[in-house]
């Protein structure tokens, strides 16, 4: 089995075993926004990196296995400057306002929110096409867990995929159809997973919304849109 010294910490851990998985039973804190405990680690967003025997590149340690001998520092500086990166340019591009983990990690890291002033916000409308989520992908940082639990992690109905390329990459349906028209069974398991304000429950938006009772149950019947 893989002996590792991790912040200074020598353990012992199973063949196999992450980078994330041997922190976390260390007792130690790596962020995450990617990952989650029920969809399979892609080490999309790259949050997690750790520097690994003072290597060149850092590592993301959701998908990084342990290496015997391995000595792993989860926070100093090349560390702090790769988050710190990821976050101002997550920040420049999402609306991150109703992201609370993110905006924790924002602080701890000291972020600047005028990093990159010339960026582009990525503008998404409010979709409101069913009756009981709307979806704002403004606030999508393009994490893939609701793609991921509604296919092969759990729901098995792929009803959510990606559009575009680059800079305009969207999570949608096939065909960019409305999803009372998409193969979705409304089982709520992406509302449950997404990581930002991006799916929201209906009625939990009407309320932001400030809608009347009257004027939610009419929404969460017939998925028309109100305001946006
Ligand atoms: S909608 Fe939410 S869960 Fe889906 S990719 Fe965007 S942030 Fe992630
Ligand atoms: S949490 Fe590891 S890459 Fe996103």
């Amino acid at each position: 089995m893989p002996v590792i010294t991790i912040d200074g910490q020598e353990i012992t851990v199973e063949n196999g075993t992450t980078i994330l998985e041997a922190a976390e039973s260390a007792g130690i804190d790596i962020p995450v926004i990617c990952y989650h405990d029920a969809t399979t680690s892609n080490g999309l967003c790259r949050i997690c990196v750790v520097d690994v025997n003072g290597g060149r590149l850092l590592q993301p340690a959701c998908v990084a296995g342990c290496q015997d001998g391995a000595t792993i520092e989860t926070r100093n500086e090349r560390v702090e400057r790769s988050r710190r990166t990821i976050l101002e340019m997550l920040n420049s591009a999402v609306d991150l306002s109703e992201a609370p983990e993110i905006q924790a990690m924002m602080a701890d890291y000291e972020v600047d929110t005028q990093r990159f002033p010339d960026a582009r916000p990525r503008e998404h409308k409010v979709i409101d096409d069913n009756p009981f989520y709307i979806r704002d992908y403004s606030q999508c940082v393009l994490c893939w867990r609701c793609v991921q639990v509604c296919a092969e992690d759990a729901q098995y109905t792929f009803a959510l995929t990606f559009g575009e390329r680059g800079y305009d990459t969207h999570i949608t349906t096939t065909f960019e159809v409305g999803m009372t028209d998409s193969p979705c069974v409304f089982c709520g398991q992406c509302v449950g997973v997404c990581p930002t304000g991006a799916l929201k429950p209906k009625v939990q938006w009407g309320l932001e919304q400030g809608l009347s009772p009257d004027e939610i149950r009419q929404a969460t019947r017939t998925g028309k849109k109100r305001k946006t």
